[in-house]
């Protein structure tokens, strides 16, 4: 398949190949996605061929202004509305019970779906012009760090989509935030830039799904099917590594004639005898998102064997999303020191 580049000035070709029936990788604020009509059964079905994405993985609708929000969801309670005037645009998901009219494959089935308007001017236009709404997963080969400058993109999806558009690099870095509003409770089901107590401040209580922070049984049942799966995850071994930077250096150090790669804080480098790529300052959890996915692809492209990620555990802010990826990039390995 050729596969046409566009500059963000295309938005208006990138949405004539949507409607034809297209796959087009667009910039949002968060990641890349990749992205096709939500009406367009077939378009939709070559996401899932592109991207090599299990069928029961179910996608984001996104739409670029609040009143098309019933052409996606059969019902808007008010504590999504609440969320919405807070959020909207922004890097929010919300689960809510789905428009009959989407079809299944979005949803994997079920009766819920997922909905979003991404911030990105660029994001908002394309789905404009395209008059749908768009389902948009992460535009990455399934399992791969999700991309957030162009080239990866580019390495990922090259004559896999009709069109990848050139958005530069994504602000935010990390995916959305995902909440489900079903059952009369707010539960995260994906942490983001959007943080539990932002969250909070608005609904009152905040469930945390226990796969956020756990390794779930593949064949257990998972309020949110992309939990279950091995992701955002380089070629290489990565293995979490918590404790303080001298702890962190002591540890790496003994280990300098292995071929291996720290992914540090900057606070780290002075300690380090190491090879080194550093994802941001210790205390700086949204530069630390930003450069995250960058530094996994960087540090794949270095022939090692091992990647020992520096993390800070769990967290309640943006960190709770940077860790939430790095403990599935590592298959959930954690050496505590
Ligand atoms: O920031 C983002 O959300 C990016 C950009 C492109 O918008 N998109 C993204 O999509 O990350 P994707 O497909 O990579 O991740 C969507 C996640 C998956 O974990 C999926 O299982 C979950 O949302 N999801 C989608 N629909 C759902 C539903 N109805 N119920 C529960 N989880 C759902
Ligand atoms: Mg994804």
């Amino acid at each position: 398949m050729q596969t046409l580049h566009l500059s963000k000035n295309d938005t208006k070709k990138a949405a004539d190949i949507l409607k034809n029936g297209g796959i087009v990788a667009i910039p949002t604020e968060t990641v890349y996605g990749l992205a096709a009509s939500a009406f367009n059964e077939k378009a939709i079905s070559k996401i899932f061929k592109a991207k090599g994405r299990p069928a029961d993985n179910p996608l984001i609708v996104h739409i670029s202004n609040l009143k098309d929000i019933y052409e996606v969801v059969s019902s808007f309670p008010e504590t999504a509305q609440k969320l919405a005037e807070k959020f909207w645009p922004g890097p929010l998901t919300m689960i809510l019970p789905k428009n009959p009219n989407i079809p299944s494959i979005v949803t994997a089935g079920m009766d819920s779906v997922a909905v979003r308007f991404p911030s990105n001017k660029i994001a908002q236009e394309i789905i404009s012009f395209s008059g749908v709404p768009l389902v948009a997963p992460s535009a990455n080969l399934s399992g791969s760090p999700s991309p957030t400058e162009f080239l990866h993109v580019c390495e990922d999806l090259e004559g896999r989509a009709d069109a990848l558009v050139d958005g530069g690099s994504c602000c935010i870095g990390l995916e959305s935030t995902v909440i489900s509003l079903l059952n009369d409770t707010v539960s995260l089901l994906r942490p983001g830039a959007i943080t539990v107590s932002q969250i909070k401040s608005i609904v009152g209580d905040v469930q945390i799904n226990n796969g956020v922070y756990l390794k779930l049984d593949p064949k257990e049942k998972v309020l949110s099917p992309g939990m279950k799966y091995k992701h955002y995850a380089p070629k290489t071994k990565v293995i979490l590594v918590s404790g303080c930077s001298e702890k962190y250096a002591e540890f790496l150090n003994a280990k300098q004639n292995e071929n291996i790669l720290a992914l540090c804080f900057d606070e780290d480098i002075p300690y380090l005898t190491t090879s080194y790529i550093s994802y941001g300052s210790i205390s700086n959890f949204k530069e630390q998102a930003k450069n995250l996915f960058n530094c996994l692809r960087k540090a794949d492209k270095l022939n090692i064997n091992t990647i020992y990620a520096h993390s800070n555990l769990k967290g309640k802010d943006v960190d709770l999303a940077v860790y939430n990826r790095l403990i599935r990039s590592a298959g959930f390995d954690i050496i505590k020191l």
